[in-house]
C-alpha cells in the first residue's frame, strides 16, 4: 500500500464531506434520526447518491433502509422528476418520519413507494431488471444477500451502492471478526470478484461501495 499522510487525508475527507451543505429539510430529518437513534448517510455520501441517481437518469430506485428519509431525499433530488423511490424499512415509525421528510422536500406523494417489512421478505416481490439503482443501508450482516437481490433487480448499466464499507477502518483490521465485519468483507470480495460489475470503493461517510452492472458481457 502506498504511504499516506493520515492527517492530510483526514483533513481532505472532512473538507469533502462539508463541500455541499444540507438544507433545513435534510437537517431536520437528520435531527429526527438522532431522536430515534439511527445514523443517516453523511452529507458527502448523500451527495454521491444524488450524483449516481442523476448520472444514470434514474426513474426507478430501490432503497433498503429508509430511516427518516435523509438518503431518500438525496436520491429523489438526483432522480428524474417523475422517478419513483421504492424504499423499505422494518420500522413503520421510521417510514412515517421519512414520509414527512419527503413532503417537506416538496416531493409529490406518488414519488415514494414506502414499504414496511424486512428487506429479505420484501425484495423477492420486486420486479427483475426494473430498477436503475439499488441503495443498501439496513442490516449490514445481510449485505451479501442484498447484493444477490440487487443484481436481479437492476437493469443492465444499473448501479448498486452499499454504506458501511469501511466500518470505521475495522474492515481492514484482521483481528476484527464481528458478524457485521465478516459480512462487510464477504460483500467486498463478492463485488470485487464479480465479472459483471465495475466496482469502486469511496471514502464517503463510512465508506460507500458502489458498482455498475455491465450492459453486456465484459470483453478481455
Ligand atoms: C442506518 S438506518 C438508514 C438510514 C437512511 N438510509 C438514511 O440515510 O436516512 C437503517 C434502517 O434500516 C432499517 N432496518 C434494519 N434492519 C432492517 C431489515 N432487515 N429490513 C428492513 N429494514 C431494516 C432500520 O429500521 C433503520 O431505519
Amino acid at each position: 500500500m502506498p504511504d499516506i499522510d493520515i492527517g492530510a487525508h483526514d483533513r481532505a475527507a472532512a473538507f469533502a464531506e462539508g463541500f455541499l451543505l444540507e438544507d433545513p429539510v435534510l437537517r431536520a430529518a437528520r435531527a429526527r434520526a438522532e431522536e430515534v437513534g439511527i445514523l443517516p448517510v453523511s452529507p458527502g455520501a448523500g451527495a454521491v447518491l444524488r450524483f449516481l441517481a442523476a448520472s444514470v437518469g434514474a426513474r426507478a430506485v430501490v432503497e433498503i433502509g429508509t430511516g427518516t428519509g435523509v438518503s431518500g431525499t438525496w436520491l429523489l433530488r438526483g432522480m428524474r422528476t417523475d422517478g419513483v423511490l421504492t424504499t423499505i424499512d422494518v420500522e413503520a415509525e421510521h417510514l412515517r418520519l421519512a414520509r414527512r421528510t419527503y413532503a417537506d422536500a416538496g416531493m409529490p406523494p406518488n414519488r415514494g413507494r414506502l414499504i414496511t417489512g424486512r428487506a429479505l421478505d420484501v425484495l423477492p416481490r420486486l420486479t427483475d431488471g426494473a430498477y436503475d439503482l439499488v441503495f443498501c443501508d439496513a442490516d449490514r450482516r445481510e449485505n451479501p444477500e442484498y447484493l444477490i437481490q440487487a443484481l436481479r433487480l437492476l437493469r443492465p448499466g444499473g448501479v448498486v451502492a452499499f454504506t458501511g464499507a469501511l466500518t470505521g477502518g475495522l474492515a481492514a483490521d484482521p483481528a476484527a471478526r464481528s458478524p457485521e465485519i465478516m459480512a462487510t468483507r464477504e460483500l467486498a470480495t463478492a463485488v470485487r470478484d464479480d465479472s459483471r460489475l465495475t466496482p469502486m470503493l469511496l471514502n464517503s461517510g463510512d465508506g460507500l461501495l458502489v458498482a455498475v452492472l455491465a450492459t453486456s458481457s465484459p470483453v478481455g
